[in-house]
C-alpha cells in the first residue's frame, strides 16, 4: 500500500520485531526514527538509513525532550519488557518498562501533534478465557505483564477519545524468526531451544510440553503491522495477528531438533529435552481468531512453522552460540521462580 512520506517513530527499534518494521518503513520511503535503550536490542539490528537514538523510555524528561525534536506523526510502540513469565518476579520493573514507559511516550507525542499510535500489545490480555480468543472478548489479565498491556490498551482508548488521535492495537501471537533475541533466558522458547543446541546442550520444557501455541514467523507479522499504521480501515480497531495452526511445545521442540539434523524421536542424550515443573500462571492454550485481520488487513499465513524454524536455525548458525543475558541485579521476588532463572542453569 503506497502512502505519503511520514515522520514515523518505532520504539524498541533495535529489538526483533521493531527492527523488521524499521526495514519495511525505510523501504516504503518514510522518515524513520528509532529509539531503544539496548536492554534487549542489538546494534546489528539497526537500519543505517534510520535516525536511531539510544533512549530509555522510563526517563520522562529525556523522552519528552526527544519527542519535541522528533515530532512523529505515526508511532509504532514496540518497546517492552516482554518477559511475561518473569513479570511475576519483577513486577516493578515490568510495570515501569511497559505501562509507565508507554505513557512517557504517548503524552508528549499527543502534545506534539501525534496522528496515529500503533500499540503492540499481547494476547496475554485474554488471560484464562477459553481459546480461541477473539478481539471482542474482555481484557482479563492474569499476570503482571498482561496487566500493563491491558492498561496500555485501555489508556490509549481513553486518551484517543479525549485528545483526538487515531490508534490501532495489535495483539501478536508468539512471533519468532531471524534477529530474535536467542540469548534471553526468560522468553522466546524457539530461540532458547536453538541457542542451547548451538552450544551442543540440552534444553528445558516446563510441564508436560503439551501446552499449545500458534507461532508466527516474522515475515507474517511485519506487513500487517505496517498496514495497520497507514490504512484508515484499521483506525480504532484491535487485531489478533498470528496463524491458525497450533503446535505443542513438544512438537516445536521436535522441529528444532530436526533442523539441527537430529532424529527427533531419538536425539542424543546430550541434547535431549529436560522436563521441569510448570511455570506459575502459564496459560495452557493460547490461540486466536483471525477473521478480522484477514478481512481488514489482508492477513494470511505464508510460512509454516517447519519452514520458519529452518530459516531461523540457518540464521542462528551464522550468528553462533550466544551467552545468556540474565537480568542485572536479579529478580525482585524469588519464591516460586523457575530454577533455570534463580540458579542460572543456562
Ligand atoms: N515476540 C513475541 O512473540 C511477542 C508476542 C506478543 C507481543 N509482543 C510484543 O511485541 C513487541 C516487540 O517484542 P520483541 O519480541 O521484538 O521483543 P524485543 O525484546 O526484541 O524488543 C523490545 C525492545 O524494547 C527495548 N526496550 C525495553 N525497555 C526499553 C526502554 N525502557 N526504553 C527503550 N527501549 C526499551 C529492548 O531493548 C528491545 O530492543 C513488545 O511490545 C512485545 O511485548 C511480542
Amino acid at each position: 500500500m503506497r502512502t505519503h512520506r511520514r515522520r514515523v517513530l518505532v520504539t524498541g527499534a533495535a529489538g526483533f520485531m521493531g527492527s523488521h518494521l524499521v526495514d519495511a518503513l525505510v523501504a516504503d520511503g518514510h522518515l524513520v526514527f528509532g529509539v531503544d535503550d539496548m536492554s534487549g536490542g542489538y546494534w546489528r539490528n539497526i537500519h543505517p538509513e534510520s535516525e536511531f537514538s539510544v533512549l530509555d523510555l522510563r526517563h520522562r524528561e529525556a523522552t519528552e525532550a526527544y519527542l519535541r525534536k522528533a515530532r512523529p506523526e505515526v508511532i509504532f510502540h514496540m518497546a517492552a519488557d516482554a518477559t511475561e513469565g518473569r513479570s511475576q518476579f519483577t513486577p516493578i520493573s515490568s510495570t515501569e518498562r511497559n505501562y509507565l514507559a508507554y505513557l512517557n511516550v504517548l503524552v508528549p507525542a499527543i502534545r506534539e501533534g501525534l496522528r496515529k499510535m500503533v500499540l503492540i500489545s499481547s494476547m496475554s490480555v485474554y488471560g484464562r478465557q477459553p481459546a480461541p480468543f477473539h478481539e471482542g472478548m474482555p481484557r482479563v489479565p492474569e499476570d503482571i505483564y498482561a496487566i500493563a498491556k491491558a492498561a496500555m490498551e485501555h489508556a490509549t482508548e481513553i486518551l484517543a477519545k479525549v485528545h483526538d488521535f487515531d490508534y490501532t492495537i495489535i495483539r501478536p501471537h508468539n512471533v519468532y524468526g531471524e534477529r530474535q533475541n536467542i540469548a534471553d533466558p526468560y522468553r522466546n522458547v524457539i530461540g532458547i531451544f536453538i541457542n542451547r543446541l548451538l552450544q551442543g546442550k540440552d534444553f528445558f520444557i516446563y510441564g508436560d510440553g503439551e501446552q499449545k501455541r500458534a507461532f508466527s514467523h516474522i515475515v507474517d507479522f511485519t506487513p500487517y503491522c505496517l498496514r495497520a499504521g497507514f490504512d484508515d480501515a484499521a483506525n480504532g480497531e484491535i487485531f489478533n495477528i498470528g496463524p491458525r495452526e497450533e503446535y505443542s511445545i513438544n512438537q516445536t521442540a521436535r522441529l528444532v531438533l530436526k533442523h539441527f539434523g537430529y532424529d527427533p524421536d531419538d536425539p542424543p542424550e546430550a541434547v535431549r529435552p529436560r522436563r521441569l515443573p510448570p511455570r506459575p500462571l502459564e496459560v495452557r492454550d493460547a490461540y486466536c481468531t483471525l477473521e478480522k485481520a484477514q478481512r481488514l488487513l489482508g492477513y494470511r499465513t505464508t510460512v509454516s512453522l517447519d519452514e520458519g524454524i529452518r530459516r531461523m536455525v540457518a540464521w542462528a548458525k551464522e550468528l553462533g552460540p550466544q551467552p545468556m543475558r540474565y537480568l542485572e541485579g536479579g529478580l525482585e521476588l524469588t519464591t516460586g521462580a523457575p530454577e533455570t532463572w534463580t540458579r542460572r542453569l543456562m
